[in-house]
């Protein structure tokens, strides 16, 4: 089994995501672009959801917000893996809590696919570790990102679920969590308005890789920091 989930969020610039980007993620070999809060920043990403199968959004987005919160590929041995978006509601203004639609998206993927990976897209360590133990034995894996800053709790839980609480980034790490740490410094000291910009030293990739069986248990899991 081979698939490659990519969270997209923040490719345009650090600011959201936009139809040529997502495009360009799928050809570079992503199976499944998921998003977070800032989905929606760029032109033309509304209407590119409303019709994606392997670019979407969080599936507590709100109920008027174009795009789907599942998607379904097919892994390199023709397994079907299902892919769920969640955000998280600590910290983060979010229409629906993700605690009250979770179990149905779950159990919606599991009629198609016995392997689940959720994206939990969440400010809040506390809540991405108790998404994690309450579908402990019901998906393969609960992979938190938002925080940018990879964790050392990468684990397999006892029901055979993987976790990690955020599976870092990708971008330049020389910075305030991608943005030049000037410009995110200033704002913080000053209160005043500072317009962002990437950072673009250190540039790292980060995240996990998942082993797991057809049935969708969980063999292992690894954080990667690579050097690029
Ligand atoms: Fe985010």
């Amino acid at each position: 089994m081979d698939l490659c989930i990519v969270n997209g969020e923040n490719v345009a610039d650090g600011a959201g995501i936009t139809p040529k980007l997502a495009d360009r993620l799928l050809r570079a070999g992503a199976d499944v672009v998921t998003l977070g809060n800032h989905t929606y920043r760029r032109d033309g990403i509304a209407d590119y959801l409303a019709t994606s199968d392997r670019v979407i959004r969080p599936a507590n987005a709100g109920r008027w917000a174009p795009g789907r919160g599942l998607a379904v590929a097919e892994a390199r041995n023709g397994a079907p893996v299902a892919v769920l978006n969640l955000l998280g509601s600590l910290f983060l203004d979010v229409p629906r809590s993700p605690w009250e639609i979770v179990d149905e998206l779950v159990d919606e993927a599991r009629r198609s696919a016995a392997v689940i990976v959720l994206d939990f897209h969440a400010e809040a360590t506390s809540e991405k570790i108790a998404m994690a133990r309450w579908l402990d034995g019901r998906v393969t894996a609960v992979i938190g990102t938002h925080t940018h800053v990879q964790t050392s709790d990468a684990r397999v839980q006892p029901g055979g679920t993987a976790a990690i609480t955020d599976a870092g980034m990708t971008g330049p790490h020389d910075s305030v969590i991608g943005v030049r740490a000037d410009l995110a410094i200033a704002r913080m000291r000053t209160r005043l308005p500072v317009r962002f910009e990437p950072a673009e030293g250190g540039v790292r990739i980060e995240g996990v890789v998942v082993e797991c069986s057809d049935d969708g248990r969980a063999r292992s899991i690894e954080a990667l920091r690579l050097d690029v």
